[in-house]
């Protein structure tokens, strides 16, 4: 089973910490970019005739901050040009400050059937110095008219003048508000935004607050119910996002849009981040692609064990040896090397719970 992704690259306003592909100020442009992206999955269609999709995501930028009407299209071009699964999961990410009834409605109608909401902190002063442009009262409005649904909240951590007291009211207030899952990202800050400057100025939490503040906030997850699945994915029972799931199995995808890639065959493409470029390829019939790669064995093997090891439950050694042959030999030294910090039982490679979080420097011994 494989996924589709969308990309929605319009919001209302840039937050000061977002480097995605995404642009303000860009509303006169959504008509025809939606027409694109419909007209891009019709050049695919051929291409991908035989795969059976379970998942669609819409992402972004902001999908919900542009007409409904847009995302039930792309649902319509989506069902006429591809296969889906008997039961998909789809979901669109939704910024508090751009939710209507009318809308969940809408995507309702269209199948959706899984929300995903930036709440990011339930403190005022802190989402107004990010450049959000809602307010905590907004999500509760939002999480109420999703209330019995299936919905994620983003929570970030690491945000200027953010104590632990913070992040515990705001999945507090997220799980409260009848949320299913909870996404929560160590802030990454990218040259370039707006919040780079307060890390220049040293006034963003350090290292060691946020590794702290994480490891408090999954343990008061956890008493809440919320089991962690991947480093930074919680989920009550049966809640977890299958979308994302395929993506760390490194399962297959089909992304649609600016900037989307897709990861098929081996083979990864990676769309233009160029608007009108996007618009103009699609226009003379041609597809969007400015980077086509073939996925080497060696960069395979270590994708697939990486993406696993973020996971909780871990890689299965049977069936990385069905793709890749002997895991000893490949990565008996690296095994040895960090055993320490991960469990091998029943043939499952796991790394330890308390080391998650720092997973990047465990897997640093198997990288070549
Ligand atoms: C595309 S946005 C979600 C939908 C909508 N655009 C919004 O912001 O409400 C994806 C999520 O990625 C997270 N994110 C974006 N930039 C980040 C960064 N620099 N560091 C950590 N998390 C980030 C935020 O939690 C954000 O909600
Ligand atoms: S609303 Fe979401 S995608 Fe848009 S700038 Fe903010 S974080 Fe980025």
């Amino acid at each position: 089973m494989a996924g589709i992704y969308i990309h929605v690259p319009f919001c209302k306003q840039k937050c000061s910490y977002c480097d995605f592909c995404s642009f303000p100020n860009k509303s006169g442009y959504e008509e025809a970019y939606m027409a694109c992206l419909y007209q891009e999955m019709k050049l695919r269609k051929e291409e991908l005739k035989e795969m059976t999709f379970d998942t669609v995501y819409f992402g972004g930028g902001t999908p919900s901050v542009i007409d409904p009407k847009y995302i039930y299209g792309a649902m319509k071009q989506i069902k006429t040009c591809f296969r889906l699964s008997q039961n998909p999961e789809i979901t669109i990410e939704m910024n508090p400050g751009t939710v209507s009834e009318e809308k969940i409605k809408l995507y309702t109608r269209a199948g959706i059937n899984r929300f995903s909401i930036g709440l990011q902190t339930a403190i005022d002063s802190q989402l107004a110095d990010l450049n959000r442009i809602h307010t905590a009262r907004d999500f509760a409005h939002c999480a109420s008219l999703l209330k019995g649904r299936n919905f994620n909240a983003d929570v970030m951590l690491g945000l200027k003048g953010q104590t632990l007291d913070d992040v515990k009211k705001t999945i507090d207030f997220a799980t409260l508000a009848g949320a299913s899952h909870i996404s929560m990202y160590a802030l990454t800050v990218e040259d370039g935004t707006p919040i780079y400057t307060d890390y220049l100025n040293g006034e963003l939490p350090d290292e060691d607050t946020v590794a702290y503040y994480y490891e408090e906030g999954r343990k008061y997850l956890e008493e809440k119910g919320f089991k962690r699945y991947e480093i930074s994915n919680f989920a009550k029972e049966g809640k977890e996002s299958r979308h994302n799931l395929n993506y760390w199995a490194r399962g297959e995808y089909v992304g649609f849009g600016l900037s989307a890639s897709s990861f098929m065959n081996g083979r990864r493409l990676t769309n233009t981040f160029d608007l009108d470029e996007y618009m103009k390829c699609i226009l003379s019939g041609f597809l969007p692609v400015v980077d086509s790669e073939e996925v080497d064995g060696e960069t395979a093997k270590f994708e697939y064990l990486m993406l696993h090891l973020r996971t909780t439950r871990g890689m299965k050694i049977k069936e990385f040896e069905s793709l890749f042959g002997s895991f000893f030999a490949s990565y008996g030294d690296a095994y040895e090397k960090t055993k320490a910090f991960m469990t091998l039982e029943d043939g499952v490679l796991r790394i330890k719970d308390e080391y998650l979080y720092v997973q990047n420097s465990v897997l640093m011994e198997y990288m070549r």
